[in-house]
């Protein structure tokens, strides 16, 4: 039998940075500071690290492990083992299917801020809030810039892994990070930002409650690209000698660095600026133009690079999501990657345009409550993408051998692992107990219910069909 070679990354730092490519994206500059700021600022903070930590870099590492165990993209990995958990993996492509939905929209937006960075956007700061809203309800903007989004993605992934996305990821990431840096020095140096850094770091836990544990969670699971078989599919890639914990801790911490320096380069100047926190997923778009808005002249051009590098850091990100649905394809139903490519990406121009126009012309059509862009973004951010994770951790706990576990995460015991033995325990016990708990409270304190409750179903109808998917 003629066996195909699978694709592999280029280099060493090649995968770390497409990792933390996928990882660094919308999830830590657009996302992260909104949901501190609705969720009331520290004590959201402090509940998030404590989730990226024992639970994010835990299913990171059986993630990586299980990809590259089983060469084979999420759905492959699972169905090699058992038919019987093929489910967990389709709902990793459906994540994927549905993350897509809205992301390419929101990264049409970055790209949009380029070009109005020099068109007028900085001259009227007062004005930053309502182009703004105008903008993204518009019928028609916001869907030409989803489109050129989209079809940058497209042909990024239609080259390959090792072509297209390292190459991105590798100059512009640490631009990103470099900006990050510069802005957050500007916004903790303006007058009165010490109420900014207070709201960061001062936890008030008065205001927490089981949502806000739901969506620290959430929020760990989609910053850290974790529970729809995205780092499964980029461990498969993975070279045989390369160390997978150690990647795992230092995309966690890369992850988590830029999420905390986007905070501190938002809140100082909101309330410097006198806005309020909880505006929601406006807030980038309107603090980080009046940063640069007060930079004079000068500010034009930051500006303009600043949302080069979030729509470079977004596309590193949609690439993964985009490649999770590409490989299934690929994979599992025998496609070539072209076709596979373009196929994915058509669907995705439907679900895209729904989500841009919900937020418009469209916003009367709901579904259980919700517009298109609410239905893409809470189903995974809320259930899809913890549930994955939960499952992941108990098919490595409770089904994968614990010595094939351990050998695959020594390399063959060529290298240590000391923390072995405290990361199983995590992953057989620990993990799904905590999700399922923070699942069930966060539901019960959340508005969305019967959204919440389809999505469950959609788990189960999944599960129950599995052998036949
Ligand atoms: N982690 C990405 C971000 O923060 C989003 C993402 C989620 C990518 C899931 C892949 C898989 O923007």
């Amino acid at each position: 039998m003629e066996t195909k070679q699978r694709e592999n990354w280029g280099s060493r730092l090649g995968f770390l940075m497409a990792a933390a490519g996928s990882a660094v994206g919308l999830g830590n500059i657009w996302r992260f500071p909104y949901m501190t700021g609705e969720n009331g600022g520290g004590a959201f903070i402090i509940i998030y690290l404590f989730f990226v930590l024992v639970v994010g870099l835990s299913v990171m590492v059986a993630e990586f492990a299980v990809g590259r165990r089983t060469q084979q993209s999420a759905v492959g990995a699972y169905k090699s083992v058992s038919n019987k958990w093929t489910f967990a993996g389709v709902l990793g492509v459906l994540s994927g299917f549905f993350i897509m939905g809205f992301y390419p929209v929101v990264g049409g937006w970055a790209v949009a801020y380029i070009f109005k960075s020099f068109t007028g956007l900085l001259a009227a700061p007062d004005a930053i809030g309502d182009v703004f809203g105008g903008f993204i309800t518009s019928p028609t903007q916001p869907i030409i810039w989803f489109l050129i989004f989209l079809a940058m993605n497209t042909l990024i992934v239609a080259k390959g892994i090792a072509g297209g996305i390292e190459k991105a990821g590798k100059v512009l990431m640490p631009t990103l990070f470099v900006l990050l840096i510069l802005i957050a020095m500007r916004s903790m140096t303006l007058p009165g930002a010490g109420a900014g850094l207070e709201f960061l770091f001062k936890p008030d836990f008065s205001k927490v409650t089981g949502a806000t544990f739901l969506a620290a969670l959430g929020q760990a699971f989609f910053s850290l690209s974790l529970g729809m078989g995205c780092m499964i599919t980029y461990g498969s890639y993975l070279n045989k000698s390369e160390n997978l914990h150690s990647n795992a801790l230092m995309v966690t911490l890369m992850d988590t660095g830029v999420a905390l320096l986007a905070g501190l380069a938002i809140f100082p100047a909101l309330f410097a600026f006198g806005m309020e926190p909880a505006a929601g997923p406006g807030l980038v778009f309107v603090v980080v133009p009046q940063i640069f808005a007060a930079m004079g002249g000068a500010g034009t051009v930051f500006s303009a690079i600043f949302f080069v590098a979030l729509t470079v850091a977004a596309l590193t990100s949609s690439v993964s999501l985009m490649e999770v649905v590409v490989a299934y394809l690929i994979d599992s139903r025998g496609m070539e990657r072209k076709p596979a490519v373009y196929l994915t990406s058509a669907i995705m121009v439907v679900t895209g345009l729904l989500s841009s126009l919900s937020l418009g012309v469209m916003s009367g059509v709901t579904f259980l409550g919700v517009g298109a862009f609410d239905f893409f973004d809470i189903l995974t951010d809320k259930i899809f993408l913890a549930i994955g994770g939960m499952i992941l951790a108990i098919f490595c706990g409770w089904v994968l051998k614990k010595e094939d576990l351990e050998d695959e995460l020594t390399n063959g015991g060529t290298i240590k692992f000391g923390l072995f033995n405290v990361w199983y325990a995590l992953i057989k016990y620990v993990i799904p107990v905590a999700v399922a708990f923070v699942a069930v409270s966060g539901i019960m304190a959340i508005t969305q219910q019967s959204l919440m409750i389809f999505g469950i179903g959609i788990i189960v109808v999944l599960a129950l069909f599995s052998k036949k998917l």
